[in-house]
């Protein structure tokens, strides 16, 4: 028989939306409806959790865990909070704002679960605070989706990649941010990653800004 339901739309509701423009981030919110649409049919399909490497204030992860909320999954989201190279004091993308004045470093974490609350998404996450190869080489799980956009580093940047590419379930799907192709828009590591990808089986499933999303090529 044929199933006359109309599709849910691949975009979230309008107040998530909100809470998405209103977060601490650098998504745009091209690349975020993308990331979201990737998010909803990986987990939909699959029914397996979805992974971000690089939480920061939950900009994206707000995405994440309302498609994980939809899909009867969840979002797990990696970070040790305390920022990438060209978030520290007197680099570019510093937020002095989010600096813990007791211990003088970066602590995003604060930020992060006010974010996620206020969203009314907290029970769709699930936080993992620590360095994403080494919660890599304990993890044990399949996953729908492995969204990379950690340290933006070589090492960082391919460290994610070799850690959680190989957790990523048949046909599930990669998703890399920060993918410049000419140096003069970006840093090389993610594009160094998304080519490494494409070289080792993924396929190329939707370009939106500089987010990539990759399939994994069923053996
Ligand atoms: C570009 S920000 C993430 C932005 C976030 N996805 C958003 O949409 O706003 C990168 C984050 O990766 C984290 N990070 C960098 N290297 C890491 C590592 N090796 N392990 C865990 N987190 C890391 C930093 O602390 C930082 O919060």
């Amino acid at each position: 028989m044929t199933d006359l339901t109309p599709a849910a739309p691949a975009t979230p509701d309008p107040q998530v939306l909100d809470a998405f423009r209103a977060a601490t981030g650098f998504m745009p919110e091209d690349e975020g409806l993308a990331l979201y649409a990737a998010a909803l049919e990986a987990a939909g399909r699959t029914g397996l959790p979805l992974l971000e490497i690089g939480t920061y204030c939950g900009r994206s992860a707000i995405l994440l865990a309302d498609a994980a909320r939809r899909a009867g999954t969840v979002a797990l989201t990696v970070d040790h909070h305390r920022g990438s190279e060209e978030q520290q004091p007197g680099w570019e993308y510093h937020d002095p704002t989010l600096v813990d004045p007791e211990v003088g470093l970066m602590d995003t974490l604060p930020r992060f679960r006010r974010t996620l609350h206020a969203a009314g998404l907290e029970p769709h996450v699930v936080a993992l605070v620590g360095r994403s190869p080494q919660i890599a080489a304990v993890w044990q799980g399949r996953l729908s989706l492995v969204f990379i956009d950690g340290g933006h580093t070589d090492e960082h940047a391919t460290g994610d990649y070799l850690g959680w590419a190989p957790h990523l379930a048949e046909d599930g799907l990669l998703v890399v941010h920060d993918v410049f192709p000419d140096p003069a828009d970006g840093g090389q590591a993610p594009y160094r990653v998304y080519l490494r990808a494409l070289d080792e089986g993924f396929e190329e499933v939707s370009v939106t800004g500089s987010l990539r999303v990759l399939r994994r090529a069923a053996s």
